[in-house]
């Protein structure tokens, strides 16, 4: 890496819990360019329920055209009590991920030393997988509509869209992260094949015409409902697991409780040609929002991803390792209101192991 590395950084802190988990993931952020030798500029934007309830705007198209030209955005929670459901999630953070065609939404699922899971005598060793979620089709590409609307005969439709430029660009990600992980090299595409039998017909045509290009990778299937079990009872057999939208919003959840629950878990929206955001994955938590309770690791976690990406691996590993530190060493739990710190204090905590190793 070059001197003088810099970086243009959007961040929206958003909804709820979003601005207190995004203030100490920036803090870890600025320790670890601090340590090594990069500047970060940050631009806010208070896109948003406020905003929206202000204004009537979710995202503006002025505001798409300059989150187009960052290194990277950051996201806290979208998410607000006081508007109606789907307003915001379609309007503003669906908008995002379509908008600025981030593709792939990239979910590791880790349990760190130290951490709680749910799953009796599972450890570690026994659970780490990442799951690559298609992010731009599926059943949330809006299609569908009503008939009837409001009547006894009312029809309400939804349909999964899937294209084969979708779905293989998707596969290919997966194959290549798969390749690049380099840990048990083996991508289990999770569908429905066996009740779903267009959209996963395309699925896995696909899965194995461009699987042929990666011999070096076990491919296997496991359908949907059956993924969810083996999560929960057999989490080691999975190294990378490829979905579509819905069932990939779905496992993801099931994923973040297995290692631990929402404290810790964090995604990345990336698009690999464009703009990427990273965002811890809970969502806005309105009950615990300004109590300085909630864990900003997830957040922290995310900010680990975008270091990644941004090819400052060394600052990734700072981060990870402060992480791993602070699970193991210090809060007594990941879950909001138990950890035995506040959350701005688990960012000092985070922070002061930076800038000390
Ligand atoms: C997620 C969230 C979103 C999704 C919602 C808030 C629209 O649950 O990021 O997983 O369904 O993708
Ligand atoms: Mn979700």
């Amino acid at each position: 890496m070059g001197a003088n590395r810099s970086y243009r950084i959007a961040v929206i802190p958003g909804d709820g819990t979003g601005p207190e988990a995004v203030r100490e993931a920036l803090k870890a952020l600025q320790a670890v360019a601090a340590r090594e030798n990069f500047t970060v500029e940050e631009v806010h934007y208070d896109l948003g329920g406020e905003r929206y309830l202000r204004t009537q705007e979710t995202l503006p198209a002025s505001v798409v055209e300059e989150l187009r030209r960052f290194d990277s955005i950051l996201l806290g929670a979208i998410g607000h009590p006081g508007v109606k459901p789907g307003i915001l999630e379609k309007g503003l953070l669906l908008e995002l991920r379509f908008q600025l065609d981030q593709y792939i939404n990239l979910r590791p699922v880790i349990l760190y030393p130290g951490v709680e899971t749910p799953l009796k005598d599972k450890k570690p060793e026994d659970i780490d997988f990442v799951v690559v979620r298609e992010n731009t089709e599926g059943l949330y590409a809006g299609s569908g509509g009503f008939l009837r609307k409001g009547t006894e005969h009312e029809v309400a439709i939804q349909e999964s869209i899937n294209t084969r430029m979708g779905v293989e660009r998707c596969l290919r990600f997966a194959f290549d992260f798969c390749r690049r992980r380099g840990k048990r090299k083996k991508l289990t595409l999770c569908g429905k094949t066996n009740v779903l039998t267009y959209a996963f017909d395309l699925w896995e045509r696909a899965f194995h015409e461009v699987g042929r290009e990666y011999p070096d990778i076990e491919k296997d299937y496991a359908h949907v409902d059956a993924t969810c079990m083996w999560m929960i009872k057999n989490p080691e057999w999975f190294d990378v697991i490829v979905t579509d939208n819905m069932f990939g919003d779905i496992i993801t959840d099931l994923g973040a409780m297995i290692q631990g629950g929402m404290g810790i878990a964090a995604g990345g929206n990336l698009n690999p040609q464009g703009v990427s955001m990273y965002e811890p994955i809970g969502g806005s938590a309105p009950k615990y929002t300004g109590k300085n309770v909630i864990n900003p690791l997830a957040a922290i976690a995310a900010v680990q991803m975008m270091l990644e990406q941004l090819q400052e691996a060394s600052a990734g590993r700072r981060i990870e390792q402060a992480i791993r530190k602070v699970v193991s060493r210090d809060i007594k739990s990941l879950s909001a209101g138990h950890m035995g710190y506040s959350t701005s204090e688990v960012g000092d905590l985070v922070a002061d192991h930076i800038a000390t190793h």
